[in-house]
């Protein structure tokens, strides 16, 4: 294999005793990075495809101060989970949707793509090599992030010359501190996360940086995360900084259909399904901001996040609360999605990789 020109640094060679019990209090994970022992890396030039990568140390790597992906934020990520299960299995979830949900961001960003089986064998070996971080049953999951960054230097504003695909992982349980309690969502004016045109329907670091005043504001507010309104009208919802959103009336689900600003969610995809499965009508549409008033139930989804109840949405000074009491929608399609990453329940629809 030849080594990519932008990693001298990485130790390529040399394995880790992987025997040893990972050094972690699983009972206190939340969503730290926890650097655990390899990463995979896979590199080539504009215009040609990617051959063959390599896992290596888990390490920092080196890039050019022009690198494209520092100068121009060419680069787009994927988040993923794997699970053990309670017969000891290692299961991973609907890898195809992100290998897919990669390529379609890449080809917005002008960047060249791994293929699908590419992707797929790189997330195996990272996560097969990092076996010993995969938290126990219960205990949380291996989060997995692919990233593709334009990393070949480059000065003018163009696609860089050269690209890296990498794949980390880290632990984690849960994503907000809240745990299991229900978030408190703040829902922002002033800022919005994606416009017409843009590339927030893809999964772009470009589109993470630009929210984070909006989630600092209303942190500091006390808020969980903040919910995003369309940009054009200011009047439907969009997405949370971090996950989906649905609202629950009756028997009806509904979520902002994915038009070009809403990430497609690999998550959103699968409680759609899933609450499909369980009779519930789901919609995928225009959700007003004055729906939420009469909504019995809110709740998020994300890979990070999970399935996350909401508790209260503040709008414009007026805080809507919504009942955690009753028959809990959200509680009953996590529970599934969860027994289906887990192996609890039976996968029929092929949506788990075994590793
Ligand atoms: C994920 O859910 O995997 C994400 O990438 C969201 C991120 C803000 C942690």
């Amino acid at each position: 294999t030849t080594k990519p020109s932008g990693y001298r640094g990485i130790f390529w060679l040399g394995k880790i005793c992987d025997d040893e019990d990972a050094d972690v209090n699983w009972d206190k994970l939340g969503f730290g990075l926890t650097q655990t022992d390899y990463m995979y890396v896979m590199s080539c030039c504009k215009d040609q495809s990617f051959l063959k990568g390599q896992l290596c140390r888990y390490a920092n790597i080196e890039l050019s101060p022009s690198a494209g992906v520092l100068n121009y934020g060419q680069g787009v990520y994927e988040g993923m989970k794997a699970n053990r299960t309670q017969d000891g299995r290692i299961l991973l979830f609907r890898a195809g949707q992100n290998a897919g949900r990669m390529r379609h961001g890449a080809e917005r960003m002008c960047m060249p793509s791994p293929s699908i089986d590419q992707f797929i064998d790189a997330v195996k070996e990272t996560v097969s090599a990092n076996k010993r971080w995969i938290p126990p049953p219960g205990k949380g999951s291996l989060y997995v992030r692919p990233m593709l960054l334009g990393t070949g230097p480059i000065l003018g504003l163009a696609p860089a010359p050269e690209y890296t695909f990498l794949v980390y992982v880290s632990p984690v349980g849960y994503y907000f501190k809240e745990g299991t309690a229900p978030l408190n969502l703040y829902i922002e004016e002033e800022y919005v996360r994606a416009s017409p045109g843009g590339a927030g329907g893809v999964k772009s670091i470009t589109n993470y940086a630009p929210v984070m005043k909006a989630i600092t504001k209303a942190k500091d507010r006390g808020f969980s995360d903040v919910l995003y309104l369309d940009a054009i009208n200011k009047k439907y919802l969009e997405e949370v900084s971090s996950c989906n959103i649905f609202i629950v009336k009756g028997n009806v689900i509904s979520t902002p259909a994915t038009n070009g600003t809403i990430l497609e969610g690999v998550t959103r995809k699968s409680i759609i399904e899933i609450a499909k499965d369980h009779g519930y009508q789901v919609e995928e549409r225009p959700v007003a901001v004055d729906e939420l008033v009469d909504a019995d139930e809110v709740f998020c989804t994300g890979t990070a996040v999970g399935v996350a109840l909401v508790g209260s949405i503040t709008y414009r000074n007026k805080r809507t609360e919504f009942r955690s009491e009753g028959r809990l929608v959200c509680q009953q399609l996590y529970s599934t999605l969860v027994g289906l990453q887990t192996g609890r329940i039976e996968d029929k629809k092929g949506w788990t990789l075994e590793i």
